[in-house]
Order: structure tokens, then C-alpha cells, then sequence
């Protein structure tokens, strides 16, 4: 074992006959796989790591992203080895809160790090998270400038821009949230193929947790309804959809945003607004699909008659089930819980009764409504008939760190310390011949077409 000294040997072993049987343990261990690492040699900041933060953290954390602190030069980063340590191996950063083991695993926006990054970061900061030569280092990344709408390299300047009203936040309080109301003043239908959302200075990404934006209007099959969905959510690394080809969700006349502003104080007064660009399809090229957005309840009742009972100091289970009466592909999913929420799983049950996991939120975190967006090949294309299965499970007990009282009883609500359970789903329906032609063409395991 050549290479097994130095800096993973801190002290000099004298090697007397007590620690003989130890020596003989030690020479069989390179066989055994994870103990082959204590071979190489560890990892260090310039050679190793800083290209993953660069890749994986600084889109966040550098100097006037959201983030609390940088983490581009070894200097700002080595003070935060051991909490970087612990947040990366349990995976709630880069906050991808999935669980990798179960479900579909291929997603367009997935920032999550490999398993091997992962290790590589974890025997960094076990070894003294060195900083190695600094000629290893590679040069800064450079970021984008975010003051224009990114999606102008594409789309050009957008057809509409919406602005939420202006806001204040202060040095230090509460979180807040803003729920203001926008008319879009649209005089015609119109489909909408992408959008984008930014807070509008750099000090405004700061003290914006998330900004949604959702369209209200009445619909000529539903006049009660006072909602068109989500247009997006926008969060740090999240600036803008594009909806998959063909498809695209409708603005009415008489539409509005209404936003969903969630903001925190971080040390200093700030103001600053919210805007939403919208890219329409040209008049005349209307896409085929609508993309619709659902909430699949992961509960019994409906919203706010739910039957939702999380006693004290427990742990609860819900489960709620959603008949898809039309075939459907399913674009993302976002679960939606507070500050008891544990974890969220879909779960697709067949016409014939099999079952396919979608997907799992095994790690459910308040602070982070991320959005798990399949990719193109990968959004999972389900028949008619099929039953959603949506699971919940709430952690009211202390080893919940977002905990606020373990010994109160929490039902349904809109507090975040009253709870709620659902999955908000975009869904792409399809007739039953697109869904034959898809699944001739595809062959899923599982293919029996309910009638
Ligand atoms: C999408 C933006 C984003 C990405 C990507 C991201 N972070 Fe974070 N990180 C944050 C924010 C915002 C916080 C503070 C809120 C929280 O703790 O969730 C945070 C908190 C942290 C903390 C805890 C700081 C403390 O106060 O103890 C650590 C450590 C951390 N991040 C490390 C990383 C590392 C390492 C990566 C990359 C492997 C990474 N983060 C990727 C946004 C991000």
C-alpha cells in the first residue's frame, strides 16, 4: 500500500507487535471498495471541489446572489467546510430534495450533485478541507449579466410585461407575503409559449424567496373557476419556462396575475418590484395542447374541508387519489406542504393495477418549492383510467428542525403553521388516439387502455 501515508496519517504509528493484528486488518481493507479511497490521496479545493462549486453552487452562492454567503474563493468557502459538509451529504444542497433511488430520475432542470461529487466534497472536508496547489485552481467563472430577460437571446424582447407593485422589505422582520393583483389587459385569447420572472435588481433576488405568479380568469367550461394555474414560480436558478413543443398554456381577456411574493429580510431596506415577460405564439399558430395545471390532493376532501389531523409530538401519513378521466403526459411536479411537511411521493396506479412510482420527495424542505421538470423524453405519458396516487407524510414531532411547536395539533390551513398537502402537477392531455399512437410507438410495460 504505497500511497497510504502522509497527510491521511496524521500521527506516526510506531509499529510495536500490539499493533500487528491492526496491520494485517489493514492490508486486506483495499479489497473491500469504499476503504480503496483510504489509497488515494484527498481531494483538495483547487483541483477538485471548486470546479464543482462552480458548476453546482456559485449560480447562488457568490457575491450579490441569494444565497448567505459566497463560496468562489478557498478563503470565503473554508469557514464553512464542516456546514457544507452536512448539508451536501444529506442532500439538501443544492436544494434537490429528491430521492434518487426511486422513480423517474432524468429531469430538465436537475441541479443536484452525482454521487461521486458528493464524496469527493464529504472526503474534502474530512481531510482538513485543503486547499492543494493553487495552480490547480480554474479560473472564475464568469456569470451572465441578469439585468436583461435571459430568454431575449431566444424570443427577442417579450410581447407583454407585467409588474407586480412595488415592495418594501425591511433590515430585519418576519417573512412576508404579498399577494398583489396585476390585469394583463389582454382584448384577445392568447397562447403563451414561454415566460420569464425577475425581481428587478440584484438586491430584490436577495430578499425574494420565491415570486409566483398565477392567472386568474374565468373560463368559458368552468365560470367559477377564478384561476388559469400557475404561470410560473420563479426561484433563485429558476428564471423561466418554456412549455414543450406544441404546447402552451392560454391567457383570456379580462385575465390578471396574481402574485405570490415571498420575502425575507436580510439585513438591510430594501424595495424593488417584480416583473413577468410573456412570449405568445404568433396569432395563427396556436399550439395543439393546452398545459394545464392541477393540484392532486395527497389528502382525503377537498381544500379546506380536508380531513387533515396531525396530532402532537407524531408522525402522520395522508393519502389522496385523483382519477386522470384523459390520457395525460406529466410535465413536473412540485409538492406543496409547510413547516411539518416531511415528504411527498405520486405514485401512477394503471388500468390493469400495477403500479409506477413517478417520483419522491423524500426531503421535503419549507424553504424550497422546487419544481422537478422531466425532460422531454422522460415525462411520463399515463392512459386514461389511470388512478394518481399521492402520499404525504408530516413530522410534528422536535427532530423536525422547521418545527415551530411539536406539542400543538395541526390541521388544514393557510398559515404555514397549519398544513396542506397536494402536488401541483402541469398536465398535457391527449385524445385516446394520441395516446395509442404514443404507447404503439413507445411500448410502455404497461399499456392497456382503459375504455
Ligand atoms: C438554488 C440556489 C442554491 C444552490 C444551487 C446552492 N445553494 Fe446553498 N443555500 C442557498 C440558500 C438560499 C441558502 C440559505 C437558505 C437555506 O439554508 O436553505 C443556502 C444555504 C447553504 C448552506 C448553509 C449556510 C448556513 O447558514 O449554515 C450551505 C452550507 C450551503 N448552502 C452550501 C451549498 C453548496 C455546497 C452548494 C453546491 C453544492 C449549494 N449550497 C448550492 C442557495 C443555494
Amino acid at each position: 500500500m504505497p500511497a497510504r501515508t502522509g497527510a491521511l496519517t496524521p500521527k506516526k504509528v510506531e509499529i510495536t507487535s500490539r499493533w500487528l493484528p491492526l496491520l494485517a486488518f489493514v492490508a486486506v481493507l483495499p479489497c473491500v471498495g469504499a476503504a480503496a479511497e483510504l489509497t488515494t490521496t484527498p481531494p483538495t479545493y483547487a483541483k477538485d471541489v471548486a470546479p464543482i462549486f462552480q458548476e453546482k453552487c456559485q449560480n447562488c452562492h457568490r457575491q450579490g446572489a441569494m444565497a448567505p454567503m459566497s463560496l468562489v474563493t478557498y478563503e470565503e468557502v473554508r469557514p464553512w467546510a464542516k456546514s457544507i459538509r452536512q448539508r451536501v451529504a444529506t442532500r439538501q444542497m443544492p436544494p434537490w430534495h429528491l430521492d434518487p433511488t426511486v422513480g423517474v430520475q432524468k429531469f430538465a432542470n436537475d441541479i443536484s450533485l452525482s454521487s461521486s461529487q458528493i464524496s469527493t466534497i464529504t472526503r474534502w472536508v474530512d481531510a482538513g478541507a485543503p486547499l492543494g496547489d493553487p495552480k490547480d485552481m480554474p479560473p472564475a467563472k464568469q456569470w451572465p449579466d441578469e439585468e436583461g430577460w435571459q430568454l431575449a437571446k431566444q424570443f427577442g424582447q417579450p410581447d407583454l410585461v407585467l409588474k407586480s407593485e412595488t415592495f418594501t422589505v425591511a433590515a430585519k422582520g418576519q417573512d412576508q407575503w404579498l399577494k398583489p393583483l396585476t390585469a394583463t389587459n389582454l382584448t384577445e385569447p392568447r397562447w403563451v409559449r414561454a415566460v420569464e420572472i425577475r425581481p428587478m435588481t440584484a438586491a430584490g433576488r436577495r430578499v425574494t424567496h420565491h415570486a409566483i405568479a398565477h392567472l386568474q380568469q374565468e373560463e368559458a367550461d368552468n365560470p367559477s373557476a377564478a384561476t388559469g394555474g400557475i404561470l410560473m414560480e420563479w426561484a433563485v436558478n429558476k428564471n423561466y419556462d418554456i412549455y414543450r413543443a406544441n404546447s402552451g398554456k392560454l391567457m383570456l381577456p379580462g385575465s390578471r396575475i396574481w402574485w405570490e411574493l415571498h420575502l425575507h429580510s436580510v439585513g438591510e431596506q430594501i424595495t424593488d418590484h417584480v416583473e413577468l415577460a410573456v412570449y405568445f405564439y404568433p396569432k395563427g399558430q396556436e399550439p395543439e395542447h393546452r398545459t394545464t395545471l392541477t393540484a392532486f390532493e395527497g389528502v382525503e376532501g377537498s381544500f379546506g374541508q380536508s380531513s387533515l389531523d396531525i396530532p402532537p409530538n407524531s408522525l402522520a401519513q395522508t393519502e389522496g387519489f385523483t382519477v386522470l378521466r384523459q390520457a395525460a403526459r406529466i410535465e413536473n411536479f412540485q409538492p406543496h406542504m409547510h413547516l411539518r411537511g416531511k415528504s411527498m411521493s405520486m405514485e401512477a396506479i394503471l388500468p390493469d393495477g400495477s403500479r409506477r412510482m413517478i417520483g419522491s420527495v423524500d426531503h421535503f424542505n419549507f424553504n424550497w418549492m422546487t419544481n422537478y421538470i422531466f425532460a422531454d423524453d422522460s415525462a411520463p405519458v399515463l392512459p386514461k383510467g389511470t388512478v394518481i396516487h399521492i402520499t404525504a407524510w408530516f413530522d410534528n414531532t422536535v427532530n423536525n428542525k422547521s418545527n415551530p411547536d411539536p406539542n400543538q395539533w395541526v390541521g388544514w390551513g393557510d398559515r404555514t403553521v397549519e398544513e396542506m398537502a397536494h402536488m401541483w402537477v402541469n398536465l398535457t392531455y391527449m385524445s385516446d388516439e394520441e395516446y395509442s399512437a404514443w404507447a404503439a410507438k413507445n411500448k410502455p410495460a404497461t399499456n392497456r387502455v382503459a375504455r
